[in-house]
């Protein structure tokens, strides 16, 4: 695997694959890479000809320094797990490089509700600060696929808004939550969970399957309070669990009525908060 640390020796490798009209892949990763990543890689892998992933602990997106901070940092692990799967570059670039000062990097667009809901209502910020670098990466990679998880849904309905804001040819590839064997969607923040907590926070993906089946049977209503019920449970504080429209991410009262439709949670587990999500109806 190529490892490249300037976008200039970046961009230098993949010209000529570029020239020979190579499709080029593109995973962009905070690091503490897992399984759920690899499967970004493995569908990069297949679609696409040349995989590039990136690993940088992106500061504009933390609310909190002390979480900026805390961030894990794997380096080599990463990159043993990235050799194993066959990705080709791996981008690995210093803060200077993504936000060079003689480039206007942020990005000023309206998302309308996208950004003020859910995450964005408990995080102020961070969607601008997703927006801001993942524009940027793409202008420095001009991937032809962008591999992205549906794990991190109101993420990807940011991106995909910015990418059709700024007309971005590239094609924004959208990829299955992976979970660990007892339900729980992997994520790098797993790890900080007790081995008990981690354990019982299957409970949250069982929550998500129930409302899935029931929601026939119940108003959108009361599917959403039996749910915060369920989560009500000692070491879990559900913070919001809402059934929404998948593409304007606003609350519906009728499931039957929309075309794609999404349950989306976010609860804390000990000290740890945890987002999830299921489709209810339709597909992303
Ligand atoms: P990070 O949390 O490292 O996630 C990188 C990508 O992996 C995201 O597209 C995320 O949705 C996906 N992913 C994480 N856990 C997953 C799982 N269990 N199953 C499938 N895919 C999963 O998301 C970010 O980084 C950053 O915000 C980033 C987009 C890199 C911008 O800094």
């Amino acid at each position: 695997m190529k490892v490249y640390k300037t976008v200039k020796g970046l961009q230098a490798y993949l010209k000529p694959f570029r020239k020979k009209r190579k499709k080029i892949g593109f995973v962009p990763t905070l690091g503490a890479l897992h399984e759920g990543h690899m499967s970004l890689i493995k569908l990069s892998k297949e679609k696409s000809d040349i995989t590039v992933c990136s690993i940088f602990v992106n500061p504009t997106q933390f609310n909190e320094t002390s979480d900026l901070e805390k961030y894990p940092r794997t380096y080599e692990a990463d990159s043993a797990l990235l050799i194993a799967e066959g990705c080709d570059v791996l981008f690995f670039p210093s803060a200077p490089q993504v936000y060079p000062k003689d480039i206007e990097t942020e990005v000023k667009i309206d998302f309308g509700k996208l950004d003020k809901v859910m995450e964005g209502a408990f995080r102020p910020g961070h969607f601008d600060g997703v927006a801001q670098v993942v524009k940027r990466l793409l202008d420095i990679v001009n991937p032809h696929q962008l591999y992205m998880g549906q794990k991190d849904f109101q993420q990807v309905a940011i991106v995909s808004h910015m990418m059709t804001h700024f007309k971005l040819k590239t094609e924004l590839v959208v990829c299955p939550i992976i979970r660990e064997p007892h339900g729980l969607a992997m994520s790098s923040r797993n790890e900080r969970l007790s081995k008990k907590k981690r354990q019982a926070a299957g409970v949250i993906y069982e929550t998500l399957q129930w409302v899935h089946d029931q929601k026939s049977e119940m108003s959108v209503h009361d599917l959403e309070e039996e749910a915060i019920d369920r989560l009500r449970i000692p070491g879990f504080r559900p913070e919001y669990f809402q059934i929404i429209d998948g593409h304007s991410l606003r609350p519906i009262n009728h499931i039957t009525k929309k075309k794609y439709v999404v349950a989306c949670i976010a609860v804390w587990v000990e000290d740890v908060r945890l987002i999830d999500n299921i489709i209810l109806q339709g597909q992303a």
